[in-house]
Parts: structure tokens; C-alpha cells; sequence
């Protein structure tokens, strides 16, 4: 109970750094079991030359295995361990000429690592990053001056896990892939398309988050080999996540129509409901980004005219999803641990909710049910619905690869639907019922 921690949506990105930390831990807690044993038969000059032995070998790995990566050795080719990607920054006159801005009016960016085998030179995962949305002006303005509304002070290299990992023991289906990283830095999910700047408090903004998203896919069509592409993934998460469902057609559009393309949405399904004080706070603030952001221009023209006067429905995942014809694969927790919290206002831990709060979130599993219920009735895709209270799980490593569901980990349930090794039925994972049935969940504890 007392390892339960809220880690930040950023930390997790970094949780093979931390796992080095254990490894190097666990190192020094075996070197110091072995040495009594050399004691007790007295071969002290032995102990002190397998000690710097030790030491020299410990030293030496821990150079190859750390700081080598993080100085950068991007793209060196090198299987076992995780590679950083490099910061890519749009040219300003590419940005102008399309007027596709950060809220600050800083270009667009995305990370990039090259792929690492031949085989698997033309194909790419481009993945769009989330945090949430800014619901007015001043949050975005506040925004505007932060790495999530501007690509001016972004870190030139970047450690991505679980899906993005280099690792193959993390990621063995993609870990060889290209992998491009998109910066977000619009506030609204990559989908506001407004003409005009704001000015705020001083502060000149860009709402013209679809111009990002589409700047940035011209780029890596030009520039950088996606023109090549054999195989495309698109995933997100989060509120990259609710962009997949959004975009993933028009995005699909742009890459050359013999690649195969298909998209996974990590944690973007999430469900307008009314939170405990009995309004719908997230859902108006929703509505309020729609309208500030002018996000119909970049919504699914299907959607926007079968829902006549509630143009707005079709920025949210359960409205939109129906109108996507890409292949979908949808991670989601059913107790989404940000849904709970900033959907429903509900925020208990796991072990020490009352009863009425169990009642809450057992009644918003329901309501989740029944939204996602509508995937059944598409054979091109699948979905891997946890009971785990946490936030996304295919770009962290551990949700990856130990987090499981009917005896499949995400990553074994995600490739087996890419790659079609199982049957449409095998593709569809719900969890058990309860907020702390799942033992692999470790944010339930
Ligand atoms: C690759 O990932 C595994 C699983 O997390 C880890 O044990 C291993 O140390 C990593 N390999 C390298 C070279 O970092
Ligand atoms: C990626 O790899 C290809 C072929 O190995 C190479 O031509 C290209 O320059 C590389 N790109 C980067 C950015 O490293
Ligand atoms: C903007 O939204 C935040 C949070 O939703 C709220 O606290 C704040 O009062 C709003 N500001 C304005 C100027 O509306
Ligand atoms: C206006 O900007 C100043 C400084 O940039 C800031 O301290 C202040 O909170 C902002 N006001 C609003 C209403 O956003």
C-alpha cells in the first residue's frame, strides 16, 4: 500500500532509467553475498583481485549501458538496450508556409530514432503525445510558455519506452522500427484549426493543432523516408490518443496508399459523464476547447453531418470512433485513473475507497462497457480494456510487457491483433470486474 504513488505522465516515459537504478542495486547486493564465502577460505588477495575485477567490469557496463546512451549513441544499431531519439524541428518557412504553430507560434517537432534493421527500414510507428487540454485562454497562455505549447525548450534527445522502446526484450515486434515522436503542443488533441491569432494578456496564440499534425506528417514524407513506407502504425496516448481517433483517417490519407496502415489509441476513451457533484464539468470544458479552438474544421465530415446540431459530440472518442475506417486497436483502462479523478472527481485510492465511491466507480465501468461495447461490431479491430487504476499502458514498460489480461500482456495482445495471429474473438480483452482484482496491476495496490 505505502508504494502506491500518482507518478505524473512524464515519469513514466523515463522508467527504464529507474530500472537501471534496480539493476545496478541489485549488482551490488550480489557482489556483497559472495564475498563471506572468500572469507572464510582466506583467499584474500583472490577477494581483492575478483573485487577490482568486479569493479573494472562493473564500471565498464555501466558506461556502456548508461552514459553511452545518454550522450547519445542514437542509432548505433545496438539490439539489447533502449535508444534515445533526437528532437526534430519543423524549418520556420515550412511552418509559415502552412501557418501550422505551437500555441506559442513556435514550429512544430517531433523525436526521431532511425530503424535499426534492414528488414524493417520502411516501417514506422509515429506516435502522438498527450497532456491533457488547456480549456480557455489563460491556461493556454499558460501553456504557450511550457513544453506542451511549444517546441522551444524541448529536450534534444528523448528515452521512449514500452511500444517505442529499442529494447528487444521490451519491444521484440517493433523495437527495430523507425520511430517518430509528435510534440504536442496545441492543447486540443492536434485538432484546432483557427484562422485567427489570439491575444491574451500579452500573449500572441496559435490554435492550429490539425496544421501541426499535418505539417509534421509532410515533413516526414519529404524528408525523412515515410514516403518509403511499407507499414505504418499510428498510436497515441492519452489525449494523443483521443487525436488517433479523431485523425487517424486523414493521417492514413497522407501516407502512400500500398503501406498498410493501422492504429492503436492508448488511453483516449474518454467517456463525458456527469462527476459526482452531479454536472458535467469535463464534458462542457470539452465543449468550451471545441468552440475556442475551432475544432470542427478538422473533424470527420461523416460524423459532423449525422450529428446535425451536436457538431460537437463527434470531438469526443465514443462518437467519433463509429466513423473510423482505419484498424483500431484500443488500450483502455476501465478505471482510468485520470477519468476517476478529473472526470468523475473521485479520488480514493484503490484499497481506501468508501462504499458510496465504489458505487461511483463500479457505475463508470458500467457506463465505459457499454461506450466501448460498439468495438464488438467491427472485425478490423480490438481492444484490450484493463481494470487497472492507472493511465496508459503501451508506452510505459511496465504496463507493456508485465501488465496482463487473460493471461496476455498488452504488448502480446497488441501484436497478435497487428499481426493477425489470432482469431477477431481472441482480439477482444476485458479484465475482471473489481478496481483491485488484477493482480499485475501495481497501481491498484
Ligand atoms: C532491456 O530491457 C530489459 C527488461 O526491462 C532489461 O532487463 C534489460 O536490462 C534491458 N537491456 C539493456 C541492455 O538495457
Ligand atoms: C537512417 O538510416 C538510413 C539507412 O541506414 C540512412 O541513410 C539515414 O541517413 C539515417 N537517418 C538518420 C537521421 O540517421
Ligand atoms: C480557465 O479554466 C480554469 C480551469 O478550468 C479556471 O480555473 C479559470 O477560472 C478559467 N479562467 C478563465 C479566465 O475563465
Ligand atoms: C498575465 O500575465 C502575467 C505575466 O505574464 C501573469 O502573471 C498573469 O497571471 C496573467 N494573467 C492572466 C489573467 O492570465
Amino acid at each position: 500500500m505505502s508504494n502506491f504513488h500518482l507518478r505524473g505522465t512524464g515519469q513514466e516515459d523515463h522508467s527504464l532509467l529507474n530500472e537501471d537504478q534496480v539493476v545496478v542495486k541489485k549488482r551490488l547486493e550480489h557482489a556483497s553475498r559472495w564475498r563471506p564465502r572468500l572469507t572464510s577460505c582466506r583467499c584474500w588477495t583472490i577477494a581483492a583481485l575478483l573485487a577490482a575485477f568486479w569493479l573494472t567490469f562493473f564500471g565498464l557496463w555501466l558506461y556502456f549501458s548508461y552514459f553511452r546512451d545518454a550522450g547519445g549513441a542514437a542509432g548505433s544499431g545496438a539490439v539489447g538496450r533502449n535508444v534515445k531519439a533526437d528532437l526534430v524541428v519543423l524549418p520556420q518557412d515550412l511552418a509559415d508556409a502552412t501557418g501550422a504553430y505551437c500555441l506559442d507560434g513556435s514550429p512544430p517537432s517531433y523525436y526521431f530514432r532511425n530503424a535499426s534493421s534492414e528488414e524493417h527500414h520502411n516501417s514506422w510507428i509515429i506516435h502522438l503525445l498527450g497532456g491533457a487540454w488547456c480549456y480557455n485562454n489563460s491556461e493556454c497562455a499558460r501553456r504557450s510558455a511550457t513544453d506542451l505549447g511549444s517546441s522551444r525548450m524541448l529536450s534534444p534527445k528523448q528515452l521512449f519506452g514500452g511500444i517505442l522502446s529499442a529494447n528487444f526484450t521490451v519491444n521484440p515486434d517493433f523495437y527495430d522500427w523507425n520511430v517518430a515522436v509528435v510534440n504536442y503542443c496545441d492543447g486540443a488533441s492536434f485538432s484546432g484549426d483557427r484562422e485567427d491569432p489570439i491575444n491574451y494578456n500579452n500573449t500572441k496564440m496559435y490554435y492550429r493543432g490539425s496544421r501541426v499534425l499535418d505539417a509534421v506528417i509532410s515533413y516526414l514524407l519529404q524528408s525523412a523516408g515515410l514516403q518509403r513506407a511499407d507499414r505504418v502504425i499510428l498510436s497515441g496516448a492519452s489525449a494523443g490518443a483521443l487525436a488517433v481517433y479523431l485523425h487517424a483517417d486523414r493521417v492514413s490519407s497522407m501516407v502512400p496508399d500500398d503501406a498498410s496502415f493501422k492504429a492503436v489509441a492508448d488511453g483516449g476513451f474518454f467517456v463525458p459523464e456527469a462527476d459526482t457533484s452531479g454536472g458535467n464539468r469535463w464534458e462542457n470544458a470539452m465543449k468550451d476547447v471545441y468552440q475556442m479552438q475551432q475544432v470542427e474544421g478538422s473533424l470527420d465530415e461523416d460524423c459532423l453531418l449525422a450529428k446535425g446540431k451536436n457538431k460537437w459530440e463527434c470531438f469526443f472518442a465514443q462518437y467519433a470512433y463509429p466513423y473510423v475506417t482505419t484498424p483500431m486497436f484500443v488500450i483502455n483502462s476501465a478505471y482510468d485513473r485520470l477519468a476517476l479523478k478529473n472526470i468523475l472527481g473521485v479520488r480514493c485510492r484503490p484499497t481506501e475507497c468508501s462504499k458510496e465511491e465504489l458505487r461511483v466507480i463500479g457505475e463508470h465501468r458500467r457506463t465505459f462497457l457499454q461506450r466501448t461495447d460498439q468495438i464488438n461490431r467491427y472485425n478490423k479491430d480490438g481492444m484490450f480494456l484493463t481494470s487497472c487504476y492507472d493511465h496508459k499502458q503501451a508506452s510505459s514498460d511496465y504496463f507493456w510487457m508485465t501488465y496482463k489480461v487473460a493471461g496476455r500482456t498488452t504488448r502480446e495482445a497488441f501484436a497478435d491483433w497487428y499481426y493477425e495471429r489470432t482469431t477477431t474473438a481472441e482480439t477482444r480483452d476485458v479484465d475482471c470486474g473489481s478496481l483491485t482484482c488484477n493482480p499485475t496491476c501495481r497501481g491498484n495496490r
